[in-house]
C-alpha cells in the first residue's frame, strides 16, 4: 500500500520530468524549466523516508526510479522478437538494460512474469502476426490468475500505435518506442500498481552507444553492432522514418570498442546495422578529407550532410580490429556508395563482398513516385561500377511490387531489371500501404490485392530460377565457409559462404594445417568444394581447415571462388 502511494506521487512528479533529459525533441527553455522543477521538487529522500528497505547507493542516481520499485521488478522476462536484424540487436540492448537492473531471462512461457514483444510495423502482414501473438498472450495472462503477468510492446509498432495499443489491447501494460529502452525499468516499475506506462518519445541523439548489448544467443559465432539509428530518406512507401525517427550515427570509438570485445569473445562475424548504414557519419570526429560526392544520377531529399567520419572510415577501422573476423553490413541505400566505400570493400579480405543495393523497382516512373532519388539507368550504371571495382562481388536487393499506380508495363521493368542484374539474394514484397507515409497522403493504393499477389509470385519465380542458375555455376568451385552449427535432424554441418549463402556438408574429420585431422566446430573456417546446388542452399565437401587470411592468400585476392 505504502509502495503504491509513493509510486503514484513519484510518477506524477516524473510524468513531466522523465520525458525531458534534454535528448528528446524539446526546446531548451522547456528543458531548463524542467531542470528547475527537478531542483525545487522533492528529492529521492522524500520518497523513501518511510521505507524500511535500504537504498542502494552504488548505482548512478536515477531520479525517477525508486530503488524498492526496482527490487520489486526482479522478475523473469520472456522475449519475443519480430522483424529485422535491427530488432534482434535492439532486443540485446533491452536485455542488457534489464539485466543490469536485476531482471532474469526465461525461454519458458510458463515461468515468465513479463512478456516483451519487439515489434515491426513495416508491412501489414508483420503487424498481423504480432496481433495473433498478442491474442495468445492475453489468454495466457488471463489464465495466470494467481500471479501478475505483464505484457510490454516495444519497437516500431509501439511507436506507430502508441496509447492506442493500450486502449485497443486491454492486456498491454507497457508501450516503449525504439528510443525509450533506457526507460523500461521505470516503465515496468510503474505497472506494479496496475497502471499502464507509455514512453514513445523519439530522440535526436539516442544511439545506445554506451549500452553494451548482451546477446540473447551467446553461443552464436556471429553478432550485430548497431552503428546508426533512424532514417532521413523518406521513401514515400516507408513508415521507418516515422517509427524510428531521424538518422543519427553512433560514435566511431564505441563501435570499434564493441567490435573488439566481440572479437575477444570469439565472435567471427559482425554485421554493422542501421536503416541506411552507408550514410553513416560521426560528426564528432573531424577529418581532413573532402566529402566524396554521390555517384552520378543519385540525389537525396535532405540537404547533403557535411564533414565527420564516414562509412568508408568506419569500415577501415572495424575491419582492422581482427583480420579473422568477417564484416558485413545492412541495410544500405544505393545513393551512398561512393568510390571510397567500394575501394575499401575491395581491398579488405575480411569485408564480405556482398553488396546490398535495394532497387525497390526497375521502373524510373515508379522510382520517382517512391522518391528513391535515382533512375533505372543510374542504378544500372552503379551496378556496373560496383562490379568493376569489386571483382566477383555478390549483390542483394529489396523489391516491391504493386506500389501505387504500378502498371503491368512498369512491373515488367522490375522483372527485366531482375533479369539483367544477377542478384544472389532478393527480398521481395507486395506493397502494403502504411498510414502516415507520403504515399498514404498522396497516392491511391490502387493495385488490387490479387494482382499484387500474382506479381509477387512472378518475382519469386524469376528470382528462384535465376538463383538456381547462379548457384549451379558454383559447382566445382571452392568456397570459404564459416561454420555456424549443426542441423538438428540430419546432424550435417551448416555454415555460410562470403555471399551469405547457406552451405551444408557432412560432419567428418577434416585436414588441419599441421597435417592432422579434426572434426569441424562452430567458428571454424573451412575450405569447401561445392558439389550440389539448390536455389537457396549449396552442398559441399569439406577440404581442409583454414583461416580467412590463408584462404585468400592461396586464392589470390579478387578471385574469391577458386575454380579447381
Ligand atoms: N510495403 C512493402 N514493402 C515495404 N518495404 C518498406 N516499406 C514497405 C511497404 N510499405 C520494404 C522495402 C524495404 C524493406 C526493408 O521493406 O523493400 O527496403
Ligand atoms: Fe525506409 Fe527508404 Fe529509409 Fe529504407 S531508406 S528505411 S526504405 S525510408
Amino acid at each position: 500500500m505504502m509502495f503504491i502511494r509513493r509510486t503514484k506521487r513519484l510518477s506524477k512528479f516524473i510524468n513531466t520530468a522523465s520525458t525531458s533529459n534534454g535528448r528528446y525533441y524539446s526546446d531548451s527553455s522547456r528543458v531548463t524549466t524542467i531542470k528547475e522543477k527537478i531542483k525545487q521538487g522533492p528529492s529521492l529522500k522524500d520518497f523513501i523516508t518511510d521505507s524500511s528497505e535500504p537504498v542502494l547507493t552504488d548505482r548512478p542516481f536515477i531520479p525517477y526510479l525508486l530503488e524498492n520499485a526496482k527490487t520489486k521488478t526482479k522478475r523473469k522476462v520472456f522475449f519475443d522478437v519480430y522483424g529485422c536484424q535491427m530488432n534482434l540487436n535492439d532486443t540485446d540492448i533491452v536485455w542488457s538494460i534489464l539485466k543490469k537492473e536485476g531482471f532474469e531471462k526465461t525461454s519458458v512461457e510458463e515461468d515468465a512474469d513479463i512478456f516483451l514483444v519487439m515489434t515491426c510495423a513495416i508491412r501489414e502482414g508483420a503487424e498481423t502476426k504480432i496481433w495473433h501473438r498478442l491474442d495468445h498472450l492475453r489468454g495466457f495472462k488471463r489464465r495466470a490468475k494467481d500471479r501478475s503477468v505483464k505484457i510490454g510492446i516495444l519497437g516500431c509498432m509501439a511507436e506507430r500505435l502508441k496509447e492506442k495499443l493500450i486502449e485497443k489491447e486491454k492486456a498491454v501494460d507497457v508501450v516503449a518506442g525504439p528510443d525509450s529502452y533506457r526507460d523500461l525499468p521505470r516503465l515496468l516499475a510503474l505497472t506494479e500498481n496496475g497502471q499502464p506506462a507509455v514512453n514513445v518519445l523519439l530522440s535526436l541523439d539516442e544511439t545506445y552507444a554506451d549500452v553494451v548489448p548482451v546477446r540473447l544467443n551467446e553461443d552464436s559465432v556471429s553478432a550485430f553492432i548497431s552503428i546508426m539509428r533512424g532514417c532521413d530518406n523518406m521513401c514515400t512507401y516507408c513508415i521507418v522514418p516515422f517509427t524510428r525517427g531521424r538518422e543519427r550515427s553512433r560514435p566511431v570509438a564505441s563501435i570499434v570498442d564493441e567490435a573488439r570485445q566481440l572479437a575477444d569473445q570469439g565472435v567471427r562475424e559482425v554485421t554493422l546495422l542501421g536503416q541506411n548504414v552507408n550514410s553513416y557519419r560521426d560528426v564528432s570526429q573531424s577529418t581532413e578529407k573532402i566529402d566524396t560526392h554521390m555517384a552520378k544520377g543519385f540525389k537525396t531529399v535532405y540537404k547533403t550532410k557535411k564533414g565527420g567520419m564516414r562509412f568508408a572510415d568506419l569500415l577501415d577501422k572495424v575491419s582492422a580490429v581482427d583480420p579473422e573476423m568477417r564484416i558485413r553490413f545492412t541495410a544500405a541505400h544505393p545513393k551512398d556508395f561512393p568510390e571510397e566505400v567500394l575501394q575499401i570493400i575491395s581491398e579488405r579480405p575480411n569485408i564480405c563482398k556482398l553488396l546490398h543495393l535495394p532497387a525497390q523497382s526497375g521502373s524510373s516512373a515508379v522510382l520517382e513516385r517512391m522518391r528513391r532519388g535515382y533512375t533505372r539507368e543510374a542504378y544500372l550504371q552503379l551496378v556496373e561500377d560496383v562490379k568493376r571495382t569489386i571483382p566477383g562481388v555478390g549483390l542483394s536487393t529489396d523489391m516491391i511490387c504493386g506500389f501505387c499506380g504500378e502498371t503491368e508495363e512498369e512491373f515488367q521493368e522490375t522483372l527485366s531489371l531482375m533479369e539483367l542484374v544477377d542478384y544472389n539474394i532478393a527480398f521481395l514484397f507486395p506493397y502494403s500501404m502504411r498510414e502516415k507515409t507520403t504515399a498514404y497522403r498522396r497516392y491511391k493504393d490502387d493495385v488490387p490485392d490479387h494482382i499484387k499477389k500474382e506479381r509477387h509470385n512472378r518475382m519469386l519465380e524469376l528470382y528462384r530460377r535465376k538463383c538456381q542458375i547462379l548457384n549451379d555455376a558454383e559447382i566445382g568451385n571452392t568456397h570459404l565457409v564459416l561454420v555456424e552449427g549443426t542441423a538438428k535432424k540430419s546432424g550435417n554441418i551448416l555454415g555460410r559462404n562470403e555471399l551469405y549463402m547457406r552451405v551444408v556438408f557432412e560432419q567428418t574429420e577434416v585436414l588441419t594445417e599441421d597435417g592432422g585431422k579434426r572434426q569441424v566446430k562452430p567458428g571454424d573456417y573451412v575450405a569447401v568444394k561445392i558439389v550440389g546446388a539448390r536455389s537457396a542452399t549449396l552442398k559441399g565437401v569439406p577440404l581442409y581447415h583454414t583461416s580467412l587470411s590463408e584462404f585468400y592468400r592461396d586464392y589470390q585476392w579478387g578471385v574469391r571462388r577458386a575454380v579447381n
